[in-house]
């Protein structure tokens, strides 16, 4: 593949590739010295329109790994606040050489405008509230050395859907590894059609309580209240109750399941820090397991047998 900009753009092939080249680059990560040769010469753009500490700083961290140089651009102090456009920005970073782009952007679909504009790979590092492919992979990564496969795995995505490009990009990859998932959450908060939409076969249910006794793996999502007007559930509190992951919850998980969750947290809110900090919790390994999925990410894509 040229570029990475949704889950669907992985065959269970290509996405098993990704991961395996992750577990190997994870060895890289474990060695006092972390450094392979692999994209000496080439030049990652980080491009970030939008706040990030995990996405931003792991994609540095894994290009430095591979030796690529690495140009780190924030919107935020910018021509951009001085009114250039995505395109214009974009061939800016052309010009200097971008072999890879990796974009973070609050409108839905901008890294494929970008992808038609720049001749380097595009890396949708997050849109609006449409996708991030590389979360889902680093996610299945940890499910699967976590649990020891992906096929057959009951994954329950719980919270706020609607505005979860982590949800999304984790029900398409997710399918197309074998897992079965089933998204869970107050009905203003699932579009009706997403599952039919993004994958069939993808359950919804209203009710927590009813989904946890069976779940191999309980994905939280962040209640994203920058997204939303006060139409979508009634209070912080009702909502925890009513939604929200807490010692009593965890504990009618399988003694098996572990819990996730992308971070940022709204501790209190939809994750207690009793199971946030919890043994079952896998929170702090997906950031490290981040790290080496976009080394095997920008591998592939710049230096693999692509090129
Ligand atoms: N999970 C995630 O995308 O976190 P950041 O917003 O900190 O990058």
């Amino acid at each position: 593949i040229r570029h990475l900009l949704s889950g669907a753009d992985l065959d269970a092939d290509t996405a098993i590739q990704i991961l395996d080249t992750a577990a190997e680059m994870a060895a890289v990560s474990g060695r006092e010295v972390k450094k392979l040769p692999a994209l000496r010469g080439r030049t990652v753009v980080n491009l970030f329109y939008e706040d990030s500490t995990r996405t931003r700083i792991s994609f540095e961290a894994a290009a430095k790994r591979l030796s690529a140089d690495v140009i780190n651009f924030s919107a935020k102090g910018s021509s951009v606040a001085k009114g250039e456009s995505l395109k214009d920005t974009a061939l800016t970073l052309q010009a200097m050489g971008a072999d890879a782009v990796v974009v973070r952007h609050p409108a839905s679909g901008a890294p494929h405008r970008l992808a038609d504009w720049v001749d380097g790979s595009v890396v949708n590092a997050g849109d609006g509230t449409h996708e991030h492919p590389t979360q889902a992979l680093l996610d299945a990564y940890t499910m699967r050395s976590r649990m020891g496969r992906l096929a057959g795995l009951s994954v329950a995505v719980v919270g706020d859907v609607l505005h979860s490009r982590v949800a999304r990009s984790n029900v398409l990859l997710l399918s197309t590894l074998g897992a079965k998932v089933t998204l869970v959450g107050p009905p203003t908060l699932i579009p009706v059609d997403i599952a039919a939409a993004l994958a069939p076969g993808t359950a919804v249910c209203y009710d927590l309580d009813a989904v946890l006794p069976s779940t191999d793996v309980v994905m939280m999502l962040r209640v994203q209240r920058e997204r939303m007007g006060d139409s979508y559930f009634p209070s912080a509190r009702e909502y925890a109750r009513r939604y929200g992951l807490d010692g009593a919850r965890m504990r009618r998980l399988p003694e098996h399941a572990i819990v996730m969750h992308p971070g940022p947290m709204n501790r209190g809110m939809e994750i207690t820090p009793e199971v946030a900090d919890s043994p079952r919790s896998t929170i702090v390994e997906q950031v490290t397991n981040g790290v080496s999925v976009r080394m095997a990410v920008l591998y592939l894509l710049l230096g693999g047998n692509n090129r």
